[in-house]
């Protein structure tokens, strides 16, 4: 059978379980969860919207495209490039969805945007077509971050914690130990540079975008402040504990150990210094892993070791990680539910997550596929990240962009010198009550 006579046959087969299953989908409300719909007899063209992911070399959506569509045959994915910035690529999300477009059927979306996306009706609610053995299979605490008001918006696809990666080559040379604490950091850094053996000691994401807030959330919980109280009514950044932290991380800067530039950094440029042989640590994301140690397009291959992050001198280590990651999202416009859901499953299914894993760089949301020992040995992050102390950004709150960015534009203007670290954490404090005090996003 040809590819199209497979699927006009699968499409005649399944006509009926379809139609009740998109009546399920359109009629489906935050109360009232159908049954799950069968699934595997979809067919017709989806559109998946995501950014690349993974190492920079491999393009790991391209295998998954592949696999799927051999697993589906009448299903045919259609890749649609997104921009990389999660900051950017949200808003335009924003434009599209609530401009009513369905020119892409599923996208990939960071795991900060469940509430938000909720609030605002640009993810479809996912309760009613997965039942709950399905979502028992992801590892602990992630379907929680999915969901809002009872609802679950998304389904996991891969999780990214943040790791120190440093230059086993230069510690060994100047026989230094692996830093468990910032200060030690910072201290061995500037050794590492007075004895001309690398430029700079510390590069991280600094720029005034989301990333900055993933870095700040991490300096903040190891000094052990917060920047939103719990129950996300008002901030709580303006304190001694963040004081501390700010003026550490602006202290890096001052000492010459982080590049001045790192105030314009994200994670392509902080991790283009440190494959170049410019610093000797880097924080950073998973993938930077197999990125830094790729022969070839890193000049430090095989020179580079992955550990927890330090944290400041006086506290039980190791550093606290945030959780980043991305999910997939349904578009509420697409016409192709089915065959969204289909696509959804597969993707969160032991055979994706294992190519995600060992291809991808991507630390699997399926706790099977990533207890596997095979997935555990095929990169070295996996172990570490077991080890990892991890920590939330506080997208609970369905305001959390206008959060972010009180929290990335005044810490970035303190880290640039241009305003103290107390005046940046008083201007992030009211900028914060403010956004909590607005309704949407
Ligand atoms: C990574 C993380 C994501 C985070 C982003 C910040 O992509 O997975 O959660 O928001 O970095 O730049």
């Amino acid at each position: 059978m040809t590819k199209t006579s497979r699927r006009a046959a699968a499409a005649a087969a399944s006509a009926a379980a379809v139609l009740a299953f998109t009546a399920a989908c359109s009629s489906s409300s935050s109360t009232t969860p159908a049954a799950p719909a069968a699934t595997g007899s979809a067919t017709g063209t989806i559109t998946w919207f995501a950014n690349q992911f993974g190492p920079t070399t491999t393009d790991v959506r391209k295998t998954l495209i592949a696999a799927f569509e051999k697993a589906y045959p009448g299903i045919t994915v259609k890749l649609e490039q997104a921009p990389s910035d999660t900051d950017t690529y949200r808003s335009t999300l924003v434009t599209q969805i609530s401009g009513g477009s369905s020119s892409f059927d599923v996208y990939n979306g960071d795991v900060t945007w469940p509430a938000q996306f909720a609030k605002a009706s640009l993810a479809l609610p996912l309760n009613s077509y997965f039942d709950q053995s399905y979502w028992n299979t992801f590892s602990n605490g992630l379907v929680s971050s999915l969901s809002y008001k009872g609802q679950t918006y998304a389904v996991p696809l891969f999780t990214d914690n943040a790791f120190l990666f440093y230059r086993k080559d230069l510690l060994a040379k100047a026989h230094l130990p692996v830093p468990t604490t910032w200060e030690q950091l910072q201290s061995e850094a500037e050794t590492l540079q007075k004895d001309n053996l690398v430029k700079y000691g510390f590069a991280a994401q600094f720029d005034s975008y989301e990333g900055l807030t993933c870095d700040w959330t991490e300096f903040a919980a190891d000094a052990g402040a917060t920047s939103v109280n719990s129950d996300g009514t008002s901030s709580s950044i303006d304190t001694a504990a963040a004081q501390k932290a700010l003026t550490f991380m602006r202290g890096l800067i001052t000492s010459g150990v982080t590049p001045s530039a790192a105030t314009t950094f994200q994670e392509q440029q902080s991790e283009s210094l440190f494959t170049s042989g410019q610093v000797a640590f880097l924080r950073n994301w998973t993938y930077a892993y197999a990125d830094s140690n790729t022969q070839g397009t890193s000049k430090v291959a095989g020179d580079v070791g992955v550990t927890n992050l330090p944290t400041f001198a006086g506290q039980t280590g190791p550093g606290y990680s945030v959780t980043g990651g991305w999910n997939l999202y349904v578009n509420p416009h697409s016409k192709n539910l089915a065959a969204d859901v289909d696509f959804l499953k597969w993707m969160t299914g032991t055979q994706a997550q294992t190519i995600m894993a060992e291809q991808g760089g991507e630390i699997p949301t399926v706790a099977s596929v990533l207890a596997d020992p095979q997935v555990q040995a095929s990169n070295p992050a996996y172990p570490v990240a077991a080890k990892n102390k991890l920590n939330a950004r506080p997208s609970y709150v369905a305001q959390y962009s206008q959060v972010s960015q009180a929290i990335y534009t005044n810490i970035n203007a303190a880290l640039s010198g241009s305003v103290s670290p107390s005046a940046a954490l008083s201007s992030a404090n009211s900028q914060i009550n403010s956004a909590l005090s607005n309704s949407g996003l």
